[in-house]
C-alpha cells in the first residue's frame, strides 16, 4: 500500500474532473477585438504582412467583421485607423476632426450594432509625420500641449460612439484632462479605459507596419518612445502611474504589452480595486503566427494558454487580435464561447 495521501494527480484525472477545479477560463465576454481600418468605399480588405490572419478592413467591411464577431460571442472592439498620408501632419491637428476615418468608422459601427462596445485609441501617432503619440517640438515630444489636443480628440470619439476611450500616449496628466473634457461636454458616461503600464517595447511592430505609424527620428528625437512610454525594467513605477490614473478619473487600467509583463498585471490587480486590461499585442500575436507557419507550434493551443496565463496573472479581460479564433475554438470544443 503506498504512503501517499496527497496524490495532487487526483484533480487531473478526466476532463469533467479538470474543468470542475479549473481556476481560469477565458470566455468570449473577456475578449476585445482591435481593427485595422483604412479608406475605400464598398467592403474591401488589405492583407497586414506581419499579421498572418489580421487586415485592415474599410469601413463596411469593418461592420461585416463586428458581425461575424458577435455571432461568436465577442462584442467589444477597439478600432484603430490607417490615416491617409494626405492627413498626416507634424502636429497631428486631423486628429481634432469629427470627421476622422476613427470617428466616421466609430459612428457606423455604433449605428448598425447599437449594443457593443467601442473602444477608441487616443494617441496622435496614426496623425503624426513623426509617429509619435505626442507633439515634437523643440527637441522634444512636449507634454501639456499634446495633452490638451488629446483632451479635444477624446471628445469627438466619444460623441462619435465610442463607449470608451483609451489613451495610449502615456503623457503626463492625460487622463485628469480628458476627464474635465468629457464632463464640459456632456459625455459623463464614456468609460476611461488607460494605457496605464505602456511600455517602451518591441513588440508594437507588427501594428506600426499596419498603420504605418512607426516614429521616425527628428529634431534630436529619437525613433523610440521611451522618454514617454515605460522602460520594460520598471514594475513599481506601473503602480505610480495606476494611482494617479485612477485619482484623475480612469475607470479601468491596461497593461501593454501582455505575456512579457504578467508581473506587472498581477501587482495591479492585487493592489487595486478598479479592474486591469492586458493588451496581447501585435508582436505577441505574429510570434505565435510565425512559428505556427513553421509547423514550430500550435497556433490555437498557444493562443488559449497566452490569454489563459493574462487571465491568471489578473487580466479582467484582453484585448487580442485572436479574439474570434479563440471563440471559435470554444465553441467547437465546448459548444458555447
Ligand atoms: C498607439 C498604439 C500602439 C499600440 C496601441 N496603440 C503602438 C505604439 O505605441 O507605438 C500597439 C498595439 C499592438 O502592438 O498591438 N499609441
Amino acid at each position: 500500500m503506498s504512503e501517499l495521501i496527497k496524490r495532487p494527480r487526483r484533480l487531473r484525472a478526466t476532463p469533467v474532473i479538470r474543468g470542475l477545479v479549473r481556476e481560469h477560463r477565458v470566455t468570449a465576454d473577456r475578449l476585445a477585438l482591435p481593427i485595422f481600418v483604412m479608406e475605400g468605399e464598398g467592403a474591401g480588405r488589405e492583407a497586414i504582412g506581419a499579421m498572418p490572419g489580421v487586415d485592415r478592413h474599410t469601413i463596411d467591411s469593418v461592420l461585416a467583421v463586428v458581425e461575424s464577431a458577435l455571432g461568436v460571442g465577442v462584442g467589444a472592439f477597439a478600432l484603430f485607423p490607417r490615416v491617409e498620408a494626405a492627413h498626416k501632419s507634424a502636429d497631428g491637428a486631423s486628429a481634432l476632426r469629427d470627421d476622422t476615418l476613427a470617428c466616421r468608422a466609430l459612428s457606423a459601427v455604433r449605428r448598425r450594432f447599437p449594443g457593443v462596445a467601442l473602444i477608441a485609441d487616443v494617441a496622435l501617432d496614426p496623425y503624426s509625420t513623426d509617429g509619435h503619440d505626442g507633439i515634437v517640438r523643440g527637441g522634444r515630444v512636449v507634454n501639456d500641449e499634446t495633452v490638451g489636443v488629446l483632451a479635444r480628440m477624446a471628445v469627438a470619439q466619444a460623441a462619435a460612439g465610442a463607449d470608451v476611450v483609451a489613451p495610449s500616449d502615456m503623457m503626463d496628466g492625460r487622463v485628469g484632462a480628458i476627464r474635465r473634457a468629457l464632463e464640459g461636454a456632456g459625455l459623463s458616461e464614456t468609460v476611461i479605459l488607460s494605457y496605464t503600464a505602456k511600455y517602451a517595447s518591441a513588440f508594437y511592430g507588427p501594428f506600426r507596419d499596419a498603420l504605418g505609424s512607426a516614429p521616425v527620428a527628428r529634431e534630436g528625437v529619437p525613433a523610440d518612445k521611451s522618454t514617454y512610454q515605460m522602460d520594460p525594467a520598471n514594475g513599481a513605477e506601473a503602480l505610480i502611474e495606476a494611482r494617479l490614473d485612477l485619482d484623475e478619473g480612469a475607470d479601468m487600467v491596461m497593461v501593454k504589452p501582455g505575456l512579457p509583463y504578467l508581473d506587472v498585471i498581477h501587482r495591479l490587480a492585487t493592489a487595486l480595486e478598479a479592474p486591469v486590461a492586458a493588451y496581447h499585442v501585435s508582436g505577441e500575436y505574429a510570434m505565435l503566427r510565425a512559428a505556427a507557419e513553421r509547423g514550430m507550434i500550435d497556433y490555437h493551443a498557444g493562443l488559449a494558454e497566452s490569454l489563459t496565463s493574462l487571465a491568471r496573472a489578473g487580466a479582467r479581460f484582453i484585448l487580442t487580435y485572436g479574439a474570434v479564433d479563440h471563440a471559435r475554438r470554444l465553441i467547437a470544443e465546448n459548444g458555447r464561447g
